[in-house]
């Protein structure tokens, strides 16, 4: 029985002499790809979108927009497009094509769904709104507004348990809040470029909206929702009446779907919302981190960006044709600056790396101050070789310039935020992911998120305490051909 995250780190953490990774897949047991609601009414999004704002002046915007008034069909269509999205196809050697998306997937499994509660959308009738992303149309639920708090528009991002316990088990929550993070990342940065207003919500009563949504509660659940404010903070929101039977089922991916009862168990542990939504003043020394020298690193007067928001959107992938090029310090200045800009408050995460080859800098393991945009040495040497040996031995990771790390201290965010605390650092961990894939994207360099570590491996090498843990890592980096 999993009773707090701590425990569930313990049970699912893979270590290099006992089994615990996973070794075959059932392919008779295959979950579905996209969901599916047969019969549903439907509006097609646009995929036309005209869009030329740079990451550097997105994230460079101290606050959300001012209005949601002059809110377009044409909006939407953006929203969509550059939030989750197709992006591209590989061709494997097999025959079988694997389609990319706007957003990193762990094992390419995209557990995520997104769906959305409107009202005063021109041509879009109010109501809820499931969005199929594979035809990139939106299908109707029900009518009706509702919005909650004088919201216009609502997205909810939810997963579907199975499509990534299919191949993680136990461990796929973990992956679960990962790739929503991600998710919510390009929701809210493309919110962001577009002046649109948002506040984005982790502390949700869960039963509420699995019965808004008509999920099954044991197969999909709703892990982040992000709402767009109108001009009056009453909207008037309806109450949703129970979906029809067949809603519910539409949550189930295979014939023979096998429960993983961890994931379901710290779902549940992790409903009771946060203590406390203060600041957090010093999450790094919770965790045993105490660095003995700090060195500023300033922003880049120009950032050398190649390209927009929405080309990087579409450009996006998981590189691992790193190379042991040094990383010029204009690039490792501007990946640092996109990391630490202030629209993004991660007090329960704390972000460091290892450099391997950046110009200027020692190799050594580094911590970030988010808000000084500085960084604190703890360790000098090559240790990219050590982590990419923990992380399941891929090998390749020890040629990035860079391997980024973000860290908590389970125990601690228990005690300051309760058990959901737990969420909010791993989704804040995917959505510094995000951050990082579209940074690297623009800059012309590689990025590959690495959610498969010995979990107790990469605490030893990075020193800390015993009730903290590394929660994800990305690398980073000039790499052989980035076209
Ligand atoms: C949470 C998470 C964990 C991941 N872990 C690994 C990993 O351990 N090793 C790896 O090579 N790729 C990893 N990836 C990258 C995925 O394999 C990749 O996103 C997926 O295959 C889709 O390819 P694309 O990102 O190029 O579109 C991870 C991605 C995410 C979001």
């Amino acid at each position: 029985m999993i009773t707090s995250a701590a425990d569930y780190h313990r049970h699912t953490g893979y270590d290099r002499h006992s089994l615990g990774v996973p070794r075959f897949l059932d392919w008779t047991n295959q979950p579905n790809t996209y969901k599916e609601y047969p019969g549903l009414k439907t509006t097609a999004i646009s995929r036309d979108i005209s869009h030329d704002a740079m990451l550097s002046r997105i994230i460079g915007e101290k606050y959300p927009g001012q209005s949601s008034a002059d809110f377009s069909f044409e909006h939407l269509c953006s929203i969509l497009g550059l939030t989750y999205t197709l992006t591209g196809k590989t061709h494997h050697s097999g025959g079988g094509v694997f389609f990319h998306r706007s957003v990193p997937s762990a094992g390419g499994l995209y557990p995520c769904e997104l769906y959305m509660a409107s009202r005063y959308v021109p041509g879009l009738e109010s109501g809820l709104y499931h969005y199929a992303m594979g035809q990139h149309v939106l299908e109707e639920m029900r009518t009706g507004n509702f919005n909650e708090k004088g919201y216009v528009l609502t997205f909810f991002i939810t997963v579907i348990f199975f499509r990534s316990a299919w191949k993680y088990r136990d461990r796929a929550y973990r992956y679960h809040l990962l790739d929503s993070g991600h998710l919510i990342e390009n929701l809210v940065l493309t919110l962001k470029s577009l002046n649109l207003p948002f506040e984005s919500d982790y502390d949700f009563d869960d039963e509420c909206v699995s019965h808004l949504l008509g999920l099954d509660p044991e197969k999909e659940v709703c892990l982040a929702a992000v709402g767009v404010p109108g001009s009056d903070s009453d909207s008037g929101a309806e109450t949703a009446e129970k979906l029809p039977e067949s809603f519910y089922k539409a949550s189930k991916m295979a014939f023979g779907e096998s429960s993983y009862p961890a994931v379901e168990e710290i779902h549940r542990n992790t409903a009771r919302g946060v203590i406390q939504r203060e600041p957090v003043p010093d999450i790094l020394s919770q965790t045993g981190i105490f660095p003995h020298s700090w060195i500023k690193i300033p922003s880049p007067d120009i950032f050398p960006e190649k390209m927009n928001y929405s080309q990087a959107i579409q450009k996006r992938r998981s590189l691992r044709n790193f190379v042991k090029t040094p990383l010029p310090k204009i690039q490792f200045e501007a990946l640092i600056a996109f990391l630490c800009a202030d629209d993004l408050a991660d007090d329960t995460v704390c972000t460091g790396f290892l450099s391997g080859n950046v110009e200027g800098l020692e190799p050594g393991c580094y911590w970030l101050n988010r808000s000084e945009s500085s960084a604190g040495q703890t360790q000098s040497g090559i240790l990219t070789d050590n982590m990419a040996h923990i992380c399941l031995n891929q090998e390749w990771l020890s040629q990035a310039a860079l391997l980024f790390f973000f860290v908590t201290n389970l125990k601690y965010l228990e005690q300051t935020f309760g058990p959901r605390g737990y969420r909010h650092a791993m989704l804040t961990a995917g959505r510094l992911g995000q951050r990082l894939y579209l940074a690297a994207t623009v800059l012309g360099l590689g990025c590959c998120g690495i959610g498969a570590f010995y979990d107790k491996e990469a605490g030893g090498l990075l020193e800390l305490n015993e009730d903290s843990e590394m929660l994800y890592l990305a690398a980073a980096g000039p790499v052989k051909k980035f076209d």
